[in-house]
């Protein structure tokens, strides 16, 4: 989430009085253990193997020898990655390369002078989540899947271009998802280019819609009366891979891509509604001018599934996961099979869910992919909130219409407005709001799940929720990890809850931003996964602005770390240039590679503004050219071995 996103949602909660008014206070998936032995059993060897699964989970992992064997890194302002001894990090797929659509392949200019229609089969902008789908199980080819969660309009376009049809354009097609081939030849790994299944999906590309939501009379609009295709999908942050191998991803900080005008809706003003939205894009398309066409805003927020290894599919909008600012989604398998996906809103004093699908995942057959026998799976089923009780005991809150307080008398028609108005219905049920939950990391074999809190500095605020026992500390700049298992399986109704760690700097004078991590300290956890061998990784996005000079120059720019959840030691393995965001972590199934993105390098005050002197803060990774440009980064260990060994 970039700074000036943070800060529009600041001014947005500020402005909005009747959020706090009601409530007290799944990117890859490990089957683990039982699960992934259950799992197994469904689909067969090959998609447990296509999953991620491994044998041994954290628990199993206290025999299994060192789990963090390398050497931290020490924090950087370097301008540039640095990894521990005996690794290499190379950069691969950054914005503006050609993705390798076959016979469309207008090559990066480094003046960003490329065209709307370039960028649209070039890599967006400002990578985030990512996925890598082994093609046949292999850890030297396969397909790359991410995100481009939004755009910095001073490096997208030259001075004074934003505001026109084609720099609207050229700002939706550097949004979206990337569908890319990779492979690794001759010790690195690259593009494959032309590649029959390289796709972009960007803002205008059309998604169908599914579940509770779709073709309700909220969710149709002048451009699409049935209410049941929406163009375009938008700030795309974090994904999730589904045990059937497609891929999820949420659709954040929807709400700024909208102007609302001088006469927003109580309801509108619950989800943020900007009066301006924070880019031009209503300026020349109609549909994010809310004041014309106010259902458009009920079409963003979604979780979306892509099957990336199927070229003709069409990407859906999975409704009945809810309607959230989400940051992404991650899947769970109980034992009989059924689909448990996690999910958080990545916004402040907002909610954590859960959905349990009615039906158990099927397995591949009768010519179906195993995505195909699933395209209705997340369609079905129950949606919940959670409640972090202050025993440590915690509940989840079903979201179903005629249960409890959503009926029609309190302004729920039926499972589709309970759905489109997840936060409204959330606040009625007296959900737990949270410190921005960011990713979540499933533990299988020991059932524990983990979620980062990546900061709330508004906790404790005048007119502001203060602390609670699960979001406890006041001007929360430094964020938490969270984690909580559930009584009996994933589907279960009550959980008990704990924190791993908060975050910040031990040795801190200000006792709000100290933390309690042990080793290497950092603030403002985001990215968050399992290996195979069970060490959490741990990716951060802190921004200077949130800290004071000395904490954030201890700490450093930001990084990636590794935790063995049993000891809770945590170690530095990674930092990145100056002002990016390190997120997105995907691993082969050998382990030997390890995938991350690097996102706004160089981030500024106010990017707005960058056009004139994009190089100021960053120009990694072109040292050369000068604009710097989010990218993929590849680690691998010089000896071939296995990432953290
Ligand atoms: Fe897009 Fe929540 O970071
Ligand atoms: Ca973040
Ligand atoms: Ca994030």
């Amino acid at each position: 989430m970039p700074k000036d996103f943070t800060e529009m949602e600041n001014s947005n909660r500020s402005a909005n009085p009747s959020i706090h008014e009601v409530s007290d206070p799944a990117r890859r998936l490990w089957l683990r253990g039982t699960a992934g032995a259950a799992v197994a059993a469904v689909f067969g060897p090959s998609l447990a193997g296509l999953a991620g699964c491994a044998a041994t989970g954290p628990s199993g992992l206290a025999t299994s020898g060192p789990r963090l064997g390398f050497q931290s890194v020490p924090p950087s302002r370097a301008d540039a990655i640095v990894v521990p001894p005996g690794y290499v990090a190379a950069v691969l797929a950054p914005w503006g390369e050609p993705i390798g659509v076959p016979g469309r392949m207008p090559p990066w200019r480094s003046d960003a002078s490329h065209s709307a229609d370039d960028q649209a089969v070039q890599m967006g902008m400002h990578h985030d989540g990512l996925h890598f789908f082994p093609i046949e199980g292999s850890s030297t080819r396969g397909l790359l899947v991410m995100n481009h969660e939004y755009t910095d309009e001073g490096l997208l376009h030259g001075p004074g271009k934003a505001d026109s049809p084609e720099g609207v354009r050229k700002s939706q097609a550097a949004h979206g998802v990337s569908v890319i081939e990779v492979a690794l030849r001759n010790g690195q790994w690259d593009m494959v280019r032309p590649s029959p299944l390289a796709r972009r999906f960007t803002a205008y590309s059309p998604f169908r819609v599914a579940g509770p939501a779709a073709g309700h009379a909220l969710m149709r609009t002048a451009f699409d009366p049935e209410g049941r295709t929406v163009l375009g999908t938008l700030n795309n942050c974090a994904s999730g891979r589904t045990p059937w191998g497609t891929y999820l991803s949420g659709e954040e900080n929807f709400a700024f891509y909208f102007s609302g005008g001088d006469n927003t809706t109580k309801d509108q003003a619950r989800w943020g509604l900007p009066k301006k939205a924070f880019y031009a894009w209503p300026n020349h398309d109609a549909r994010f001018d809310a004041t014309r066409h106010p259902n458009e805003f009920h079409r963003f927020g979604w979780v979306v599934e892509i099957d990336p290894m199927d070229p003709t599919s069409t990407p859906v909008k999975r409704t009945a996961l809810g309607r959230a600012a989400h940051e992404g989604a991650w899947v769970a398998v109980t034992k009989d099979g059924r689909a448990v996906v996690y999910s958080g809103e990545d916004a402040r004093f907002e909610y954590i869910y859960k959905f349990v699908s009615r039906d158990r995942i099927a397995p591949a057959g009768n010519g179906l992919t195993a995505a195909q026998a699933n395209r209705e799976l997340l369609d079905h089923g129950t949606l919940y909130v959670a409640r972090f009780n202050a025993d440590g005991t915690g509940r989840w809150l079903p979201l179903v219409h005629g249960q409890g307080p959503l009926t029609a008398a309190n302004g729920f028609a039926d499972q589709g407005e309970v759905v489109i108005r997840t936060r409204q219905a959330s606040d009625l049920l007296g959900a737990t709001k949270m410190d921005r939950p960011e990713w979540i990391a499933i533990d299988h074999q020991s059932r524990w799940v983990y979620c980062t809190l990546t900061n709330n500095t508004q906790r404790g605020q005048p007119d502001k929720p203060g602390p609670d026992a699960a979001n406890p500390r006041a001007n929360n700049a430094m964020g938490q990890i969270i984690r909580w298992q559930e009584d009996g399986d994933f589907d279960g109704p009550t959980m008990r809850w704990s924190h791993l760690l908060l975050a910040g700097d031990p040795g801190n004078t200000r006792p709000d931003a100290r933390g309690n991590v042990q080793g290497d300290f950092f603030g403002c956890p985001d990215g968050l996964a399992f290996d195979s061998r069970g060490v959490l990784w741990i990716q951060t996005d802190a921004h200077a602005t949130q800290m004071n000079k000395g904490e954030f120059e201890r700490i450093g720019n930001n990084q990636m770390l590794g935790c063995d959840v049993a000891t809770g030691e945590v170690r530095r393995f990674l930092t990145g240039p100056v002002n990016c965001e390190i997120t997105g972590v995907a691993l082969t199934p050998d382990q030997s590679t390890m995938f991350i993105n690097v996102q706004h390098p160089g981030e500024t005050p106010s990017d707005i503004s960058r056009a004139d002197a994009p190089q100021l803060y960053s120009s990694w990774p072109d040292k050369a050219h000068g604009r710097p440009r989010s990218a993929t980064v590849v680690i691998r260990r010089q000896d071939g071995g296995a990432i953290g060994t």
